[in-house]
């Protein structure tokens, strides 16, 4: 895992764009995978200023998301689908049909889940899966005690997870039980990932994460045996990381060799 530590938010948001940026520059039929949720707003913010003032072309790339709810459909404004609209497809010029958020509307949400993961394969898979972290730890929405071993699927949400997402409800009772979610193993085959993490909140899961055991208790341990994971995070999501100056170290050690060539 590379750890990347930034001062705050706006830097953990400036140094994802940049990476996803020069990847969409280098070859930009990329696939990208990508999250929902407060964490990735300042990358898609910065996406959009990248199209908007450089001309920066998404009109070949492809998008799929991680997940979705069950039972809200794209024009429910705390749809996923909703969400990347709003932040960020409908600013930049990329065709709709490009883009893919699982369907929470599905008629057979098992045969869906399978459609999904074949709509990736036929796309020759994810690139660079931008991702975030939950409280509890899950990737997508991959709750503790889901295989790391797991596809897409039709999964229950986490009490918590039910309670920090009722922030964008007008009540908690309001909040979908259900959702659709590409599994861990599913996040594992692309081949960067990019997770961020930002404030106090994040900080016990992200320990968790880099540090902890590998654990189905709490998936995003499982990015550890990816070979391309940079994990970006902001100082006070870093506050737990035990080895926290060694990583600073390690990424000085990485710019001064970036500086030399
Ligand atoms: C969203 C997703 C979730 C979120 C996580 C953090 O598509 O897959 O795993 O990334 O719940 O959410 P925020 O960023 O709102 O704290």
């Amino acid at each position: 895992m590379e750890i990347i530590v930034t001062k705050d938010y706006e830097e953990m948001s400036d140094k994802a764009a940049e990476i996803v940026i020069a990847a969409i520059k280098a070859s930009p039929e990329l696939v990208l995978g990508l999250a929902t949720g407060s964490t990735p707003e300042g990358l898609y913010e910065r996406l959009v200023t990248a199209h908007k003032e450089d001309g920066l072309d998404f009109s070949h790339m492809t998008t799929f998301n991680l997940d979705e709810y069950v039972g809200l459909g794209p024009d429910h404004e705390q749809s996923y689908r909703f969400f990347m609209d709003t932040h960020l497809f409908d600013h930049i010029n990329i065709s709709k049909e490009r883009t893919h958020v699982p369907d929470g509307l599905a008629a057979d949400p098992v045969q869906y889940c399978k459609l999904y993961e074949e709509m990736i394969q036929d796309a020759d898979g994810i690139d660079i899966q931008v991702l975030g972290i939950g409280r509890d730890g899950h990737l997508g929405f991959n709750e503790p005690g889901t295989s790391l071993s797991s596809r897409t699927q039709l999964v229950a949400l986490a009490p918590e997870t039910i309670e920090d997402n009722s922030r964008f409800f007008d009540s908690e009772d309001e909040v979908p039980h259900f959702a659709l979610t590409m599994g861990v193993q599913s996040i594992l085959e692309a081949r960067k990932c990019l997770l961020l993490a930002s404030g106090e909140g994040k900080a016990e899961a992200l320990k968790g994460c880099v540090e902890g055991p590998i654990t189905s208790m709490l998936t995003a341990s499982a990015l550890q045996v990816h070979p391309d994971a940079i994990v970006i995070v902001d100082e006070a999501a870093a506050s737990r990381l035990e080895r926290l100056d060694y990583y600073k170290w390690v990424q000085q050690a990485r710019e001064q060799i970036a500086g030399t060539h």
